[in-house]
């Protein structure tokens, strides 16, 4: 029996306490799908939005984790807090951070495992830049990418792939069909456990072309960025993913 289809919204730093409205307004479209429904609000709002996202059945997650379990890490959280806060994953390795907080490969698997060291399902973002697809190394990049990041003996805990092509994030250029789906393909050749790996698309999925690509063979689900902060846009991306 195929896994249901993962969609997931990450809000990035957008949303006040007052933003929260936003899981009543998805609550009944989350709740009837066939789907499962994650949020990733900033970590300032995790407690009360799984609070409000339980209620719905929706799940709530991190943006990043720090790979420490504690300590002196100023400003920093640990994916112990997320789970205490009622997070059920995390994103890693988030394209902005990579590149933001020059986060490579190695930060990115010891984030992964320490979220699955403290319950967590790590969604662990890769993908590649406009100037390395246009080089045609995007295979190279990712395969590169996936050997970096994956945690090495994750035994029976899940993870999750976000395949996230860079120039497709935020720009509304989202990746055609069919390169999505070699690119899921190619990234499931190369998972230890191909067939208990959800592998997400993310970059620029909207509610018009979110069927089209929640239809793709090897695409599991969606982490959706813009779209996900307004529920009369999100909620026909949920509604394409059943
Ligand atoms: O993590 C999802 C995000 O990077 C995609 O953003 O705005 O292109 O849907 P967006």
């Amino acid at each position: 029996m195929p896994r249901q289809k993962l969609i997931a919204g990450n809000w990035k730093m957008n949303g006040l306490a007052a933003d929260l409205e936003f899981l009543d307004a998805i609550g009944p479209a989350a709740a009837a799908a066939d789907a499962e429904v994650l949020i990733c609000p900033p970590a300032t709002l995790l407690a009360e939005a799984a609070r409000r996202a339980g209620a719905h059945g929706i799940m709530v997650g991190g943006q990043d984790c720090h790979a420490a379990v504690s300590g002196a890490h100023t400003g920093d959280i640990s994916a112990a807090m997320l789970r205490d806060a009622g997070a059920s994953h995390v994103i890693v390795g988030h394209s902005e951070r990579r590149c933001d907080h020059g986060e490579n490969d190695g930060i990115v698997r010891d984030k992964a495992v320490a979220a699955l060291e403290a319950g967590l399902v790590p969604v662990i973002c890769v993908g590649e830049t406009q100037q390395e697809r246009e080089a045609g190394r995007q295979e190279a990049v990712i395969a590169a990418q996936l050997a970096g990041s994956l945690p090495e003996n994750r035994g029976q805990r899940e993870l999750v792939i976000a395949y996230e092509p860079v120039w497709a994030i935020g720009t509304g250029l989202t990746a055609e069909p069919e390169d999505v789906q070699a690119m899921h393909a190619f990234i499931r050749s190369r998972l230890p456990d191909p067939a208990s790996t959800r592998i997400l698309y993310g970059g620029s999925v909207k509610p018009d072309n979110a069927s089209t690509l929640l239809g793709l063979p090897d695409v599991d689900g969606a982490l959706v960025g813009g779209a996900s902060l307004k529920a009369d846009d999100f909620i026909p991306i949920i509604q394409a993913g059943c």
